[in-house]
């Protein structure tokens, strides 16, 4: 076994061929830039159906009521849709786009649940004329407008409240969101006093709690603060206004392993950790332990996915740095500049040469901050090689953008020797779709 073989063998999904080359899922990579282009995302199908198994099969183990609702926000297209409701996840959806595009993926409505801080009145007619489950109603901006427009309808809807637990991570601070000072949710001494006016809104059913504390997290100590928050919250409540919360969801927010610096926590470890220190609280507070919901995006979709770029230009500035210039960058993943994210890469056609030189990886956009790893130890580069990102599943095809008129790239799913597109890769057409001239402006 060479260090390679060591190497790689940490990355799930990956192995090496009879012929030497690198697959992914029994799928070659320098096949599948061949046929697909680069740059490209990669998913692993059997990756995602791993990962959300290990949590529903965690919390099998704990013998409670649970839900586990994956986070689209982090990737969702319809084929994944598909997926998530063959292993029986439930959806967290954070815009009417998500909903719609769970809905035409064949998605159960009410295993949806509706989030975010600024719901439109569009957004919440389309969810609540589709039926969705449960709508988290984030401020009382919101309960008021969902209020009226129930009204309107005349429909019942299921609302859980996001709270502030006034819980502080320790996290990039662009994805702390737990902490007092937060555009989201409701402090939960503002939600205790108006609790009455929650629950006599007549077309509103009351559930239960909810908060989200940060992402790519490690620490339990953190969720361990929120959870104490949360079922005293839940336990007020019940003393006070004498109304039972049957259900406490704990958001997301459970870290990938990005590098090998990256702290590791596992899925089944992290439930039960979870779980644990809810019925110990709740013993505590001598109260029946709710139906637990999670909503991992992060922990199901970021090491499922991998992005292949080739190496385009090589420059190097005598004395001072290598750059190794690829295909994409910060427009199909902007997370090292919005987060100083770090990336482990090979270069696939060379994966089992030695390390010779240290190299920044920069993108080919127009903007000095567009570099996808800064510093990075690779064999010798030359033009057209073909470089594999790890752990790329998470926020990047989400998060991607057209800057400088560049078409997204597909979206590939392979398995077990089988490829075949989930999203077609843009095209200068599909950018210019929408474009109208108005009326005055000349055009011939
Ligand atoms: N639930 C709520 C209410 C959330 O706001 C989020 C993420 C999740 C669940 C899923 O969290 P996860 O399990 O994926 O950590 N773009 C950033 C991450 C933003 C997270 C936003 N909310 C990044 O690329 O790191």
């Amino acid at each position: 076994m060479t260090d390679f073989d060591t190497e790689i063998s940490k990355h799930d999904g990956f192995s090496i061929s009879e012929q030497g080359n690198l697959l992914f899922e029994e799928c070659s990579l320098e096949e599948l830039a061949k046929i697909y282009g680069t740059p490209c995302y990669i998913y692993s199908e059997n990756i995602i159906r791993k990962s959300s198994r290990e949590y529903i099969r965690a919390f099998e183990k704990c013998n409670i009521d649970y839900e586990v609702l994956y986070a689209g926000k982090a990737f969702l297209v319809q084929a994944l849709a598909h997926i998530l409701k063959e292993e029986c996840l439930s959806l967290d959806a954070s815009s009417g786009g998500e909903i719609y595009m769970a809905l035409a993926g064949g998605f159960p409505a009410e295993k949806i649940h509706f989030h975010g801080n600024n719901k439109s009145e569009e957004e919440l007619v389309f969810a609540i004329e589709n039926n969705v489950g449960t709508i988290i109603i984030d401020n009382f901006h919101e309960l008021n407008l969902v209020d009226r427009i129930t009204h309107r309808l005349n429909k019942k809807v299921n609302i859980m409240v996001r709270t502030i637990p006034g819980v502080d991570t320790h996290t990039h601070e662009k994805i702390r969101t737990g902490q007092v000072d937060s555009k989201f949710g409701i402090p939960i001494d503002d939600f205790l006093d108006s609790f009455p006016g929650i629950i006599a809104k007549e077309h509103l059913i009351y559930q239960g709690i909810h908060c989200h504390i940060g992402s790519q997290l490690f620490d339990m100590q953190f969720y361990h603060l929120a959870i104490k928050e949360m079922v005293e919250t839940m336990k007020h409540i019940e003393e006070k206004y004498k109304v039972k919360t049957n259900i406490l969801n704990l958001g997301g927010g459970l870290g990938a392993r990005y590098t090998r610096k990256d702290l590791s926590l596992s899925i089944s470890d992290y439930v039960f950790e979870l779980v644990g220190k809810v019925k110990e609280i709740c013993r505590e507070n001598r109260l029946a332990v709710p139906k637990i919901l999670v909503e991992p995006g992060r922990s199901i979709i970021a090491e499922a996915g991998i992005t292949l770029y080739r190496i385009g230009a090589i420059k190097e500035i005598k004395g001072l740095r290598k750059y190794l210039i690829v295909d994409g960058g910060m427009a199909d993943n902007p997370r090292p500049s919005l987060y100083d994210a770090q990336y482990e890469a090979l270069i696939v056609n060379k994966f089992n040469n030695k390390p010779v030189e240290n190299v920044t990886v920069a993108g080919k956009y127009c903007e000095s901050g567009d570099i996808l790893i800064q510093n990075i130890c690779l064999p010798q580069a030359e033009n057209g090689d073909l470089m594999v990102f790890f752990t790329t599943g998470a926020y990047h095809y989400a998060m991607s953008s057209n800057y400088n008129g560049v078409p997204r790239p597909p979206v590939v799913l392979v398995n077990n020797g089988e490829h075949g597109l989930i999203v077609k890769g843009e095209t200068y057409q599909y950018l210019n779709q929408n474009q109208v001239f108005p009326e005055w402006l000349a055009h011939k």
